[in-house]
């Protein structure tokens, strides 16, 4: 009898991907920077995070849609662009086709596997993601091909320092996947055959190139290659962050922010939105969870700027305390990861209809009629739980 491909919590589908996937593919995934510190405290922050729900006069019908950057989503949940190669044939466009069946945006990373054009024709509300790799001309060409294409917006990505190291250990990942690679790596293809022979099927290799970093008429980069680029890249500016919004001029995003200082100068170089994060725990290990900073930067600048949050988000119930806490919606990333392992585009479904289950639990049980009556009197704050981190 065929297994049941369905899965019912984002944990079964990470428990999923661990077994399908090559060893070093999901350590990739996996990810987390230093000590971890971070990363587990994003998951654990929500764990603090209680309910405070109603029994009777609950809602019959509930409205979870809401608007972010101009995209009207189907409920408060916005793919967060990740680069990622090799997880499964398809990358970014199965993903981005499982967001448009379920009325969601997706973020495309610019470090991602598949081309900005591909994944607009898979999924219109797109929004484009950069870091600050190479010259202005050259992230003017980038930003115009991706406006070409069709994106509706742009995220700027800017909370990485380049931190090596995890304690844990990190994954080989070869420069690009040739027939030396492919030697190299066969024995851990091997032991995973459902990983390989999706690739067999789809008749390719994993793609580790980066076809949106590609300068006009030459070949995509290597990740690798991209990435000695962005190393050598002098840092940006809040100057240079206007600048970049400015030259885009439609929806904007800045990702990253964790201080209600650098909140405020995003407002000032006129963004649309923020989303408090710390690059899912992959960036500065020590950092607090976003979570914990949230209400402090909804409280300052919600009223001038969507907030959105980013960072631990595995269940319905976690996009309800973040709402709850002052953000517009929230974006995930591993959780899709672990379902594009598990099952494809499918996977990614399943992960987006456990989310909107858990979401319309949640706000059933809190009593209201859509996401937009939730405020911190529906969650239970234990003391000491938030960080106001730039106040002054
Ligand atoms: C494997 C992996 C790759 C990522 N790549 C990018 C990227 O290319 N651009 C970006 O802005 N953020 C990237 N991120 C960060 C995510 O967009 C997001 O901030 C983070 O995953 C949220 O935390 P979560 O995984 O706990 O949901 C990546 C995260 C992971 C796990």
């Amino acid at each position: 009898m065929p297994r049941n491909e369905w899965f019912e919590t984002v944990a079964e589908a990470q428990r999923r991907a661990k077994k399908r996937l090559p060893k070093s593919v999901y350590a990739a995934l996996v990810a987390g920077s230093e000590r971890g510190v971070t990363v587990d405290d994003n998951t654990a922050a929500f764990s603090e995070l209680g309910f405070a729900p109603h029994v009777a006069g609950l809602s019959d019908s509930r409205d979870l849609s809401t608007t972010v950057m101009g995209q009207t989503l189907s409920f408060p949940v916005l793919m967060s662009p990740t680069g990622v190669q090799a997880v499964h044939p398809d990358g970014e466009v199965a993903v981005a086709r499982a967001a448009s069946a379920r009325g969601v945006a997706i973020g495309l990373s610019s470090f991602a596997s598949k081309s900005v054009e591909e994944v607009v024709a898979a999924n219109p509300s797109t929004f484009f993601q950069m870091y600050w790799v190479g010259t202005r001309e050259v992230l003017l060409q980038r930003m115009e091909r991706a406006r070409a294409a069709g994106a509706v917006g742009l995220i700027m990505t800017l909370d990485w320092s380049f931190s090596q190291g995890r304690d844990w250990g990190s994954p080989s990942i070869p420069e690009k996947m040739d027939l030396r690679a492919m030697v190299r790596f066969a024995p851990e293809g091997i032991m995973r055959p459902k990983w390989l022979s999706a690739f067999a099927k789809a008749g390719t290799i994993p793609d580790l190139s980066t076809p949106n970093l590609a300068a006009p008429g030459h070949a995509a980069p290597t990740f690798f290659g991209a990435y000695g680029e962005w190393m050598a890249t002098p840092l940006p500016s809040w100057e240079d962050v206007a600048w970049l919004r400015e030259q885009w001029a439609g929806p904007f995003m800045l990702k990253g922010v964790m201080r209600i200082d650098d909140a405020k100068k995003a407002v000032d170089a006129g963004v649309t939105a923020i989303s408090v994060s710390n690059h899912g725990g992959n960036n500065l290990d020590g950092t607090p969870a976003a979570i914990r900073a949230l209400p402090s930067i909804a409280q300052t600048v919600g009223d001038q700027v969507e907030v959105l949050m980013d960072g631990g988000v595995r269940r319905g119930s976690d996009v309800v305390k973040a709402l709850a806490l002052g953000a517009k919606a929230v974006m995930i990333g591993r959780a899709y990861l672990w379902g594009l392992a598990a099952n494809g585009q499918a996977g990614v479904e399943n992960v987006l209809d456990i989310l909107r289950g858990g979401v319309d639990s949640a706000i059933t049980g809190l009593g209201h009629a859509s996401v937009r009556q939730l405020s911190g009197a529906d969650v239970v704050i234990p003391p000491a739980f938030d960080r106001t981190l730039g106040a002054r």
